[in-house]
């Protein structure tokens, strides 16, 4: 059995977050195969490329957290059809400095939960938009938007809607096939440099 180092990062920051107690909740349903750790962020400044020369030891500590997991999970609520500005700024913190961008190669998967019927939908597309761009391969399938009703998880972390529990079960499931499938195609440090391909003067070479 092989086992994968999972980081979480909670999108919202606030002290009654229902996405804090659905991550909860998949810490307590994870298969042994996976280990999730929480990867704080709330303390980080607003980014700006004017820290790229040297970055504050809450960033450094930061990247350093996401440089030692497998994969990373965006458990996160959805804020005006999008994804909270607390998360983007970490994301933008993540990716640079220019060159040394964390989500590079690195798989990564999304889930939420809002109130509402379709919550977290439109934001787990913006979501996957930017890992996209941050070369992170995603896992597109299963889509998890849990609409979140009183009493769904308990104060313990407890599921308590059997149909949601099974659905999260499987999720999970398939998360550790999406990061199997990753690492026995490509190891995450490995590189390729093409032979005898000379790169168009247009081409991107962001990461
Ligand atoms: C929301 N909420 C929300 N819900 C949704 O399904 N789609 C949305 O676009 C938004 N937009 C939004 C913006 C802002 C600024 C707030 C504060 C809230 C409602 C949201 O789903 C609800 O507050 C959840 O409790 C947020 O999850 P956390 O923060 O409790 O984990």
């Amino acid at each position: 059995m092989t086992q994968y180092t999972v980081g979480y990062l909670v999108g919202s920051l606030a002290k009654a977050s229902i996405n804090r107690k659905l991550a909860e909740a998949l810490v307590r349903l994870a298969p042994e195969e996976l280990v999730l750790k929480e990867i704080p962020f709330r303390d980080l400044p607003i980014y700006s490329y004017d820290y790229d020369a040297d970055f504050p030891p809450v960033a450094r500590a930061f990247k350093e957290s996401l440089a030692t997991v497998d994969a990373v999970l965006f458990v996160t609520p959805e804020y005006n059809r999008s994804i909270p500005g607390g998360l983007k700024n970490a994301i933008d913190w993540a990716s640079r400095p220019y060159g040394k961008n964390s989500f590079a190669r690195k798989p990564s998967a999304t889930i939420g939960t809002s109130p509402g019927k379709i919550g977290t939908a439109v934001c787990q597309q913006h979501l996957k938009s930017i890992l996209s761009f941050c070369n992170s391969p995603m896992m597109n399938s299963i889509e998890a938007y849990i609409q979140f009703t009183p009493g769904l998880i308990s104060d313990q972390g407890e599921i308590t809607d059997p149909a949601v529990e099974e659905f999260l079960r499987n999720y999970l499931d398939e998360l550790y096939g999406f990061i199997c499938r990753v690492y026995t195609a490509l190891e995450s440090t490995a590189t390729f440099q093409p032979h005898n391909v000379s790169q168009p003067s247009t081409m991107s070479t962001r990461h």
